[in-house]
């Protein structure tokens, strides 16, 4: 009886099941979008429960349109959105909040009244930055807005999760509370040295220890999910194998398996992760340090820049300006014309992540004239895009004081070959594209898989991965360097614009 691998794709707009076989084919697919909840300016949150059932729904479905039998399943993985917060009752298993979503900047304002050596003991001990982005704060502030809240964690009536966590201990029926490295390490509370919890960035913070996850590996028998998962007959229990951040996922799911190994990853946002190996590298140009991965008894590090805007630049186009029908047509309009006629829009709309971390700056469109068209709009927006990548990739290669050559990318946009291109020639380094662009959830069924001994190894995963399209720089150092003097001096014009 052929045995197949489930994942779990948690993301920040939709849940997805995939459901793969041995040769890393995906058979099955379904997804379910949920709600966004914008509740006041900046803040950004989900609905816990509704995720569950989004999540829930998308495994029966995608197992109904397999057509396999839940005995042919060999493991469970998990990825998900990143840094997300739920905190729910120990007694009820219900959330006493809505989840704080990492794009949430509620906690901007706080995050300034940190001193200069706290902000420093946290950079050191976590290799992130003090950041509404991460969840230490968000966290801090459920305890101390919900009420009751802060009484009921210090009597240990509070569970603390990212959506990893959330996700384990529904389907589980309750019986796991367990996170891994790679999602531990996005809160703020993890000592990248130790690599657990640190008391000193719990008392900074606020946090009792006891609302905290056990932290395990990414890929490892943690237990089962409960009887009566897929239906109220079935009663056949799954093994939970793998739990990893997507971000994370993805580098495995590439294969980014070797230091100096990197990918981005196009979706609402951009992730561009480059693999450094059991050595930790601490960025001094705007870039954070990462767990990639915990397995086989090994952590592995990696450096991360995280862009804040890229799909949701050319879903800006489509919904708020109306300039373009779906995101497909971008590429078609960024080849109507030959160059950019020194257009730069710069999609800050929810400030800036790596390597600026400016939250008060906003978007803007430079050097318009008569001449400039919807065509130029459009080719600059899918240009920032790239050039944000770059700023990432540039800072990589100053921290690892060497250029990056390979670029592995996936993601909605990989398929956009005028990006792609810009992307190759901007980076000037070689964009690589695989055939299969579901990194995210491979990482996490490899992971899964091999856990359950369905893969043996690494080895055994190489053959299935093929790559798409490669495409080589097609412009000078020189004339990238133009291009991109007038990305930076627009960049720059965005700083603070909405401080005070
Ligand atoms: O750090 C946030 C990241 O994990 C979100 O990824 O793909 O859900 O937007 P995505």
């Amino acid at each position: 009886m052929e045995k197949y691998i489930v994942t779990l794709d948690e993301g920040t707009t939709s849940a997805r099941t995939l459901i793969t076989n041995k040769k890393g084919e995906i058979i099955a697919v379904d997804q379910s979008e949920f709600t966004q909840l914008f509740p006041e300016e900046g803040w950004v949150e989900h609905d816990a429960v509704e995720i569950w059932n989004a999540q829930h729904k998308t495994l029966i479905q995608a197992m109904n349109k397999s057509k396999i039998k839940s005995e042919q399943i060999a493991a469970i993985g998990i990825t998900n959105q990143r840094e997300t917060v739920v905190v729910w009752n120990k007694t009820t298993g219900l959330p006493i909040y809505n989840a704080i979503v990492w794009q949430d900047q509620r906690t901007a304002k706080k995050v300034e009244g940190y001193s200069q050596a706290e902000v420093d003991l946290v950079k050191q001990k976590t290799g992130l930055i003090v950041h509404p982005y991460f969840s230490a704060t968000k966290l801090e502030w459920i305890l101390d807005n919900i009420e009751g809240a802060r009484e009921l964690a210090n009597h240990g009536e509070l569970m603390f999760g990212n959506i990893n966590t959330w996700l384990i201990y529904r389907l589980s029926g309750g019986e796991l509370f367990i996170t891994d490295h790679t999602n531990a390490q996005r809160t703020l509370l993890y000592n990248i040295e130790t690599n657990d919890w640190d008391d000193d960035l719990l008392k900074l913070f606020n946090i009792p220890r006891n609302m905290l996850p056990e932290i395990r590996s990414c890929s490892e028998n943690y237990g089962l999910t409960y009887p009566g998962l897929l239906s109220k007959s079935d009663k056949t229990q799954i093994i939970i194998a793998s739990s990893i951040g997507d971000q994370q996922s993805a580098l495995f799911g590439q294969l980014c398996v070797n230091p100096s190994e990197s990918k981005i990853t196009y979706g609402t946002g951009c992730f561009i992760l480059m693999n450094t190996g059991e050595k930790i590298v601490r960025s001094t140009h705007g870039l954070v340090t990462t767990v990639a991965l915990a397995y086989d008894n090994k952590i592995t590090y990696a450096l991360e820049g995280s862009v804040l805007v890229a799909g949701a630049a050319v879903q800006w186009l489509r919904d708020n300006l109306r300039i373009v029908y779906n995101a497909l047509e971008t590429e078609w309009y960024a080849g109507q014309v030959h160059d950019n006629r020194r257009v730069y829009v710069v999609p800050s709309f929810t400030g800036l992540g790596a390597p600026y971390w400016d939250s008060y700056s906003r978007g803007a469109i430079f050097g318009l004239d008569r001449g400039t068209k919807r065509e130029h709009i459009v080719r600059a927006t899918l240009e920032a895009i790239a050039y944000q990548a770059n700023d990432v990739i540039s800072a990589m290669g100053k921290d690892m004081k060497a250029p990056i050559t390979k670029l592995k990318v996936d993601g909605g946009a990989a398929n956009n070959r005028f990006m792609m291109q810009f992307q190759a020639d901007i980076s000037q380094a070689t964009v690589i594209k695989p055939t299969n662009v579901e990194t995210t959830a491979m990482g996490a069924a490899y992971l899964a898989g091999l856990a359950v001994g369905y893969w043996k190894n690494i080895d055994d995963i190489k053959a299935n991965y093929q790559v798409d399209f490669e495409l080589e720089k097609n412009i000078s150092e020189a004339e990238s360097k133009k291009l991109i003097k007038g990305w930076n001096e627009a960049v720059r014009r965005t700083f603070s614009w909405t401080k005070d």
